[in-house]
């Protein structure tokens, strides 16, 4: 039986009935809407396309050869159920040391080898969403902030707020510098934070970025260090999609800045948080990882980590693929050209029919630009848009408003999780929807020219109807934002 809304507020924790999951989002509501009507080859043609779900699909085949290949790794297996008791019985926090041995190997493989990572401060945790909050909670206290640079991540509303009372502080960015984070945004976000009596404990970026699939720039980076250095305030590192990077320019981690000798850096700000789930594609393992600089904030969340650890068997599996070096090498670099070939496929595939992505080199997305297809350009204008494409164009891509973003009309396209083939059906889905859309922009232009038309000859107006401002699809004619007629998916992010 259900409880009253008043009932239930007085029975329950503030936390049980306040609704600071962010689940609400239409982030999350495509997911809802790919859940009632999935998309099948062959049951379910029709149905909705998941285009909103980050996964790494793309090289399965690798990991389940080498499993084959290595019944040992497994406790399940004849080979390997010699090692049952071992990894059955109690596993305290610190984690196997053949596991936090083979992950940090892993974490140095994706970055080129140029860094080393000590097996003592890795601490695991239940994903990169267990492992946010872990450091969220060894870093601030109910009531702080945390700069975010826009867009980003819509679950960090829940990963890192929900139960630590941690703000989000926007850092905003636009299209005019392709979304780069600039020392003058991180200053305002400050003052902004400072004038609303918030206490700043730190500065969060994903890198590469969720959703816009870039990466960011050794100079930026350090710009990066100096300022939370200055402030002395923490830097976060989410650095869950390291390896799907597939074009130049080449990743830079945090952790290889700061092995510059040259620069003068406090280690002690500094976190990593990490994760099988992008750049393995086993988000359902729940392989997150902490990786702290500072001695104190190691040492919290492993105690931490108690709630949310990696189950010993994922461990004892892992420990031996990570460590196994001719594999990983293989893995990385047939990760990386697979992702490359379907981002081309994909973007080249829009760039056909007009329509642009930010320019990107990593992640398992593309961040599409539909501006020119808003009614208005608003919040509302792409959710209204975001509608007819989750409802009738059945594709569930995410808007650019639940990332936060402070320009309307992005779209994050996901292209990952799927097969080749799907990637083609969602693209004629897309060539159809925006080829009407056009249509239908044509024929209002007409409709306008001839009542305008009619104007004029019943005023004699000697004017000459002059109809090269009629856009076709390939026009390249840049209309007013205010323009009620939708612009050509043409118009290029500036
Ligand atoms: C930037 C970012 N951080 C964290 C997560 C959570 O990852 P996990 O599945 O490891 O919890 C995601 C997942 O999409 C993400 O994109």
């Amino acid at each position: 039986m259900g409880l009253g809304n008043y009932q239930s507020r007085r029975l329950l924790s503030r936390m049980a009935v306040n609704d600071k999951h962010g689940e609400n989002s239409p982030y999350f509501d495509g997911w809802k809407a790919y859940d009632r009507d999935p998309f099948h080859p062959t049951n379910n043609l029709h149905g909705v396309i998941q285009m909103g779900l980050a996964e790494n699909q793309l090289c399965f085949d690798l990991i389940q050869e080498w499993m084959k290949n290595h019944p040992e790794a497994s406790i399940c297996t004849p080979e390997g159920l010699n090692h049952f008791r071992d990894v059955a019985i109690f596993q305290d926090y610190h984690g196997l040391p053949k596991f936090r041995k083979g992950v940090a190997n892993f974490m140095s493989k994706v970055r080129g080898g140029r860094v080393k990572f000590d097996e003592d401060r890795v601490v695991m945790s239940g994903g990169a969403t267990g492992a946010n909050e872990v450091i969220m909670f060894c870093l601030a206290n109910p009531g702080d902030a945390f700069l975010i640079p826009t867009p980003y991540y819509p679950a960090y509303a829940r990963d890192l707020c929900w139960r630590t009372g941690v703000q989000i502080v926007p850092v905003h960015t636009d299209s005019s510098n392709n979304f780069q984070i600039t020392r003058e945004a991180l200053e305002t976000a400050y003052i902004r934070a400072q004038q609303d009596n918030l206490n700043v404990k730190g500065l969060l970026i994903t890198n590469p970025s969720n959703p816009l699939g870039t990466t960011l720039e050794r100079d930026t980076m350090k710009s990066l260090i100096s300022f939370i250095n200055e402030k002395n305030i923490h830097l976060v590192c989410d650095e869950i999609y390291a390896a799907t990077v597939f074009n130049k320019p080449s990743f830079v981690s945090v952790s290889e800045i700061i092995q510059d000798v040259d620069f003068v850096y406090n280690k002690d700000l500094i976190h990593i948080v990490y994760s099988l789930s992008k750049d393995m594609g086993f988000p359902g393992f729940r392989v997150g990882i902490v990786y702290s600089y500072n001695d104190s904030v190691v040492s919290c969340a492993r105690k931490m980590s108690s709630f949310g650890l990696v189950s010993s068997h994922s461990q004892h599996m892992l420990a031996s693929m990570l460590s196994d070096d001719d594999f990983v090498n293989k893995f990385l670099a047939e990760s990386s050209r697979r992702l490359a070939t379907r981002h081309s496929l994909f973007t080249e595939g829009l760039e056909k029919m007009g329509v642009t992505c930010l320019p990107s080199n990593a992640g398992l997305f593309c961040w599409m630009n539909l501006r020119s297809l808003l009614k208005e350009q608003t919040v509302e204008g792409e959710i209204k848009l975001w509608r007819v494409i989750v409802n009738e164009v059945k594709l569930n891509i995410s808007p650019g408003s639940s990332f936060s973003c402070s320009e309307a009309g992005w779209f994050r396209v996901c292209f990952a999780n799927m097969d080749d083939e799907t990637v083609k059906v969602a693209l004629r889905r897309i060539k159809a929807f925006v080829g009407k859309e056009a249509e239908k922009a044509k024929n209002v232009i007409q409709r306008r020219s001839i009542n305008g038309l009619r104007i004029i000859s019943s005023s004699s107006s000697s004017k000459r109807f002059d109809e090269s401002w009629v856009m076709s699809p390939h026009s390249t004619h840049v209309m007013s934002p205010h323009s009620p007629i939708p612009h050509s998916p043409l118009v290029k992010v500036t």
